[in-house]
């Protein structure tokens, strides 16, 4: 039977107070809708509607690319009225989940079970809260059969008392959408269409609704708020520290550790407090990362360290190779093996050569450095002539004294030696000096000015 997804993402998520879509606000660096869409394609589907209305047209424009197919909902009448807009999509062969655009955690197996007690008769996933306040409660007959889901505002006190809750999100044969859907009225307190009702409508008719029941409630926790979505945060977070605990990495503090994107560790990865990842980053066999780095998009080669305070992005680092404190690697940096990028170091689509060595305070853009080049502190490479960017390129070998200027483009040949304080705009020979700055001169018996006297 093929499955239909349906994931609900119209309502205004108003207690977020943001002018974001509440569905774009981002979990672990992944928009929750991205989530939800992630869990539902491990089912396989044979497509995915999402329906939209406030804030449409920017979920669709961060989405666009996940081929989903658009539903719009023009006025937020219910969640029943929600899945009314798909019925269309949904003919009537399949099996149709529904999902929430704003419950990201819930997982595959979850929705697996969900969907294969979906097979002639709709089934509900349940939970169990010690706070149901809020949410629809499922009631049952004397037998413990499903009966019916009663809205926290529709609820007598003793229903309120029940603490099974509906999640919202359910499954059922899309003939049988097509048959109750549309039987759905809105007479109830939110004067809303609820999607629930289609299972009472169900069993009205003699069917059994199943339910399935979320073992892990923050599976099935919403986000409705900036409190929730913090502590759904911290709950991945939680999740990816103990995964890379377990998968041997040593954390100086699971707490203090986020995961935006994927980590993949080698063997004997120690990673200090306060480090963030972002993207895909890889790091190799034996790296440390200090206290408070930022890495994202970036691999790191075995034995390489990365020290306090430094910020990677979409950046190389090869084997064995220093990096910081406070240096700053941006895109297109590549170190290869044992290269040193110290304190106060900014590169930027710049390649450093084996052994290489800019330990100090230097800007390194656009470059080619050779094996065993030594850059003093202060170095910067001028690469933007305010309209184009040029390359310079340093050899094997070379030195180039502490606050040299290198106005590119320009080259620095084998062995070149730059001055310390040269602006060197030309060509540098292999292996000769280059000497581009102020002679120096010396002046005897000079005087200090003197205060000017009043009279
Ligand atoms: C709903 C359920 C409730 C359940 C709770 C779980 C109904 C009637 N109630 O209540 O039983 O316990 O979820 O969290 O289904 N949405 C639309 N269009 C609409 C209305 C809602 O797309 O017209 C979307 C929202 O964006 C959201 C989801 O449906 O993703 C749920 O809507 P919400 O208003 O939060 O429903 P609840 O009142 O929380
Ligand atoms: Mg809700």
């Amino acid at each position: 039977m093929t499955l239909q997804v349906v994931i609900l993402a119209a309502g205004q998520g108003s207690r977020m107070r943001s002018s974001t879509p509440k569905v774009l606000h981002p979990l672990a660096g992944k928009p929750l809708l991205q989530h939800v869409i992630d869990s539902a394609r491990t089912l396989n589907p044979a497509a995915i509607h999402v329906v939209v209305g406030h804030g449409g047209d920017e979920v669709r424009r961060v989405m666009d690319d996940n081929g989903l197919s658009w539903v719009e909902q023009t006025e937020q009448l219910g969640t029943g009225h929600a899945v009314l807009q798909a019925l269309p999509a949904l003919g009537q062969a399949s099996t149709v989940l529904v999902l929430y655009g704003d419950v990201p955690l819930v997982s595959g197996p979850v929705l697996q079970a969900l969907v294969a007690a979906a097979h002639d008769a709709p089934a509900l996933l349940t939970a169990s809260l010690t706070d149901p306040s809020g949410y629809g409660r499922v009631l049952r007959d004397d037998n413990g059969a499903f009966r019916a889901v009663v809205e926290h505002k529709d609820a007598s006190p003793a229903e309120l008392a029940v603490t099974e809750v509906n999640t919202g999100i359910l499954a059922a044969p899309a003939h049988l959408l097509q048959r109750y859907l549309p039987q759905v009225g809105n007479r109830n307190q939110q004067r809303e269409y609820y999607l629930p009702d289609v299972l009472s409508l169900a069993v009205a008719e003699g069917l059994v609704v199943h339910t399935v029941s979320a073992g892990n409630p923050l599976e099935v926790m919403g986000v409705n708020d900036q409190l929730q979505l913090s502590r759904l945060e911290r709950e991945v977070q939680r999740q990816r520290a103990e995964a890379l605990m377990l998968a041997g990495v040593r954390l100086a503090d699971p707490a203090r550790l986020d995961v935006r994107g994927s980590l993949r560790c080698g063997r004997d990865v120690f990673i200090d407090v306060n480090c963030v990842f972002i993207g895909d980053v890889v790091l190799g066999d034996g790296v440390r990362v200090g206290p408070n780095c930022v890495v994202a998009d970036s691999q790191v080669g075995a034995g390489s360290e990365v020290r306090a305070m430094s910020h990677l992005q979409k950046a190389k680092v090869g084997e064995r190779c220093s990096v910081g404190p406070y240096a700053r690697l941006r895109s297109g940096t590549e170190l290869a093996a044992e290269a040193r990028v110290g304190n106060f170091v900014e590169t930027k689509k710049a390649r450093i050569g084996v052994g290489s060595k800019v330990n100090h305070l230097s800007y390194i853009g656009d470059c080619e450095m050779g094996d065993g080049a030594n850059i003093g502190a202060g170095t910067i490479t001028c690469n933007y002539d305010g309209v184009n960017k040029h390359i310079t390129r340093i050899g094997n070998g070379a030195f180039v004294g502490s606050n040299a200027t290198l106005v590119a483009p320009l080259e620095i040949g084998p062995e070149g030696f730059v001055a310390a304080g040269s602006t060197i705009t030309r060509e540098v020979p292999a292996a000769e000096l280059a000497v581009a700055r102020g002679k120096q001169r010396n002046i005897s018996g000079w005087k200090r000015p003197a205060k000017a006297t009043k009279d």
